[in-house]
């Protein structure tokens, strides 16, 4: 293989993802994580679910020194549903927010025309219907969040064309794979998210995100190094979680996915829910003696990795999972009895709760323009 041909092109509007997150840490130039760094690591965190980053040393200082740094994510509202993998994100903003971040979620509008097609007054109808309540049922605190939406934000926008005359055709090529005019829109408007919080203030930034997006870091930081002596940017900071996988244990985001359904927020249907949880792939032997002596697969089991990833927010509890099925004490139709099933319905039990309260307080949100 060429050297060209050996590269890893993300493509952040594609579906097709990377399984080997040890070749993609060395392409992006990424740190593997190292949980060690943080005080009060979340779940995330301890179960290498955040598997790299890049200045996060950057970030731990903040921390520590109480100096000031914010967090930032964005919400497609062209999406019915929320991914599971979203939900990590939302965990990690959640954890940067309680460490004292200034913390910034947009609302994707500008994107979600450009490449869906999704009109900006649909949009904001499905963010304040949805997307803004599921962030904060998942774990976002309202009151400490600065909401906007790409359109509405002129700095975002007027940074947006600053960053615009940083990248070359080639370069932009190099780094998306193309250069769509809906992908360039969607690319410098998501830069001029990413930057805009130093704009008022600097300060380092972090932005948690799954791989799906690193090729938006990476341009970001680019971009805030050669705007660095005009406008005193840091390079934004970043924390990659790991993508969870398909119910039948591939890596591709739906197609593959669809025969048995998927997983996503909310999930309203419990007995659906269930047998979505039934069908998946496990890590099971092929004879029940077998599993008695040698044991399950944990390692490679979906409803393992949904428990760990998502549902199982306690270590104790993940932890008796994970021994039960390598001991052999439980089959995967015990386990998921016990432990794939109850979990995940309280998982969407709690998350319905929450969200129907969110949505009382949406009128209360103030948005940044
Ligand atoms: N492109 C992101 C997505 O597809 C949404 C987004 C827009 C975003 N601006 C951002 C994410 C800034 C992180 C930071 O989900
Ligand atoms: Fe997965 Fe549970 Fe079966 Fe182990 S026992 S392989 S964790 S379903």
């Amino acid at each position: 293989m060429s050297e060209k041909e050996n590269k890893v092109i993300i493509d952040p509007w594609g579906k097709e993802l990377v399984e080997d997150y040890t070749r993609l840490i060395k392409e992006f130039g990424m740190e593997p994580f190292d949980e060690k760094m943080f005080p009060k690591p979340n779940a995330l965190m301890r179960r290498g679910i955040n598997f790299g980053g890049q200045d996060l040393e950057v970030i731990a200082k903040c921390i520590k020194e109480k100096k000031p740094f914010y967090v930032l994510t964005g919400i497609m509202p062209s999406s019915e549903k929320i991914h599971l993998g979203t939900e990590s994100v939302i965990q990690n903003v959640k954890y940067f927010q309680e460490q004292g971040a200034k913390t910034f979620v947009l609302i994707a509008d500008v994107e979600s025309q450009a490449t869906r097609g999704v009109t900006i007054e649909e949009g904001k109808k499905r963010a304040l219907n949805f997307h803004i309540p599921a962030y904060i049922a998942l774990g976002l605190d309202p009151q400490k969040t600065i909401f906007y939406f790409q359109s509405e934000n002129k700095t975002v926008s007027n940074l947006a064309a600053i960053c615009a005359q940083k990248v070359t055709e080639n370069e932009f090529r190099a780094i998306y794979g193309s250069v769509h005019p809906a992908k360039v829109i969607s690319a410098f408007t998501q830069m001029g998210d990413i930057l805009h919080p130093q704009l008022k203030e600097a300060m380092p930034g972090i932005i948690p995100v799954g791989i799906d997006q690193a090729p938006h870091i990476r341009m970001s930081r680019d971009v805030a190094r050669r705007l660095r002596q005009e406008y005193g940017f840091f390079p934004p900071s970043a924390i990659y979680n790991k993508y969870t996988s398909a119910l039948d244990g591939s890596f591709k985001m739906s197609k593959s996915g669809e025969e048995i359904g998927k997983i996503e927020i909310p999930e309203k249907d419990m007995k659906s829910l269930e047998k979505k949880i039934n069908k998946a792939f496990t890590g099971g032997r092929v004879t029940k003696e077998e599993q008695k002596t040698k044991g399950g697969q944990p390692e490679i089991c979906v409803v393992f990795e949904y428990c760990k990833n998502h549902f199982i927010k306690e270590d104790k509890i993940l932890q008796k999972m994970f021994e039960e099925c390598k001991t052999g004490k439980n089959l995967c139709g015990e386990c998921k009895a016990k432990y794939g099933i109850p979990y995940a319905k309280k998982f969407f039990e709690e998350f319905d709760e929450k969200f129907e309260k969110a949505k009382k307080t949406i009128g209360k949100i103030k948005f940044e323009n």
